[in-house]
């Protein structure tokens, strides 16, 4: 597939989540193959205007393009921003406007730019003069189920400069349940010329096959399918009829919270991976029996080593499937 200037192996993306697809996450993804990455959301101004760290930006043994996503409603920072990160590595930005949080849209960012097609078309003209890398944005299908507008915001976009669009289709106040309407996926995709991506209740391969199938969207994007479960866009991949571009040696649960706990430990420190850990052991131990048992044991541990222990224990030498 080709996004702009991009080649990129295949049509399988991992999506962008606060909190989650930090550096370790997005390399035990890639690992098992998928096509292209998504930071979390940053925030333009912090960027533009030097604040923070961004940790969460290293590239270190990433083999796949990665896409950085920028959050903001200013255009000027948000060029600004994109700028400086283009310079860090990134293979493309990518524009948030379908965040749903409160405190976001309460900015007028994020989701709350469905309701103002002209300024996100501004936006997307701003960064566009400063990029030479490509510019997508992932939008929802509105801002509430009276206002559906992604074919018309889509249209824009490409208008201004976009070269792909990812599709949520979702309103905000549908945040992030309920089943996705695939329907606006289509509508998308054939009001546009640039590449569309669909994204929303993808848990199984046969779910992104009936996305493909239904709406005829270029490829498909992964959010919570692949927690617990970082191999589903390997699967998905392989099931689209490519041969799979990870390499993972892994073929037990144990073998593989083992490797996320140590690049966890490698970034966070001991205890900050041990905290971050938490939630995805309780994603991992989803629909085993006893799990809710080992949750309430593994939460109270500190120490990486003595966690092993405890998953060793709960999953033996189970092998992901
Ligand atoms: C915990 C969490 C954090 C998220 N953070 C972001 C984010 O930073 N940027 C973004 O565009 N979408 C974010 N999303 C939305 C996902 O990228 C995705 O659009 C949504 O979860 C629907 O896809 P899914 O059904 O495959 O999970 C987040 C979703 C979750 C569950």
């Amino acid at each position: 597939m080709k996004i702009g200037n991009l080649e990129i192996y295949g049509n399988v993306f991992l999506a962008p989540m606060a909190g989650i697809t930090d550096t370790p996450f997005r390399r035990l993804v890639q690992d098992f193959g998928v096509s292209a990455v998504w930071t979390e959301m940053l925030s333009a101004a912090a960027i533009a205007g030097d604040r923070g760290t961004f940790r969460t930006l290293d590239l270190e043994g990433h083999v796949v393009p990665t896409f950085f996503q920028i959050s903001g409603k200013d255009p000027g920072i948000m060029a600004e921003a994109a700028n400086r990160i283009q310079d860090m590595g990134a293979a493309a930005i990518d524009v948030n406007m379908g965040c749903p949080a409160r405190k976001i849209v309460g900015r007028g960012e994020g989701a709350a730019l469905m309701k103002d097609v002209s300024l996100a078309g501004r936006i997307i003209a701003a960064i566009r003069k400063v990029l030479s890398i490509p510019l997508t944005a992932k939008i929802r299908s509105g801002w509430d189920e009276t206002s559906y507008n992604a074919a018309e915001m889509a249209k824009v976009l490409e208008l201004e400069g976009a070269d792909a669009l990812i599709i949520h289709p979702r309103s905000r106040s549908h945040r992030h349940s309920g089943p996705p309407a695939l329907s606006v996926i289509q509508e998308v995709k054939q009001s546009v010329g640039i590449p569309v991506v669909g994204n929303g209740g993808i848990l199984e391969v046969q779910d992104a096959v009936a996305m493909v199938g239904q709406t005829c969207c270029d490829g498909v994007m992964i959010g919570r399918g692949a927690l617990g479960r970082p191999w589903l866009p390997g699967q998905i991949l392989v099931r689209f009829g490519l041969s799979s571009n990870g390499s993972s040696r892994f073929t037990t649960f144990f073998d593989v919270i083992r490797e996320h706990l140590g690049m966890q430990v490698q970034w966070w420190g001991t205890l900050g991976a041990v905290l971050r850990m938490r939630k995805h052991l309780a994603w991992y131990s989803r629909g085993f029996a006893g799990g809710a048992e080992f949750r309430k044991r593994v939460f109270r541990i500190e120490e990486p080593e003595a966690v092993l222990d405890c998953v060793e224990e709960f999953f033996g030498k189970v092998v992901i499937s």
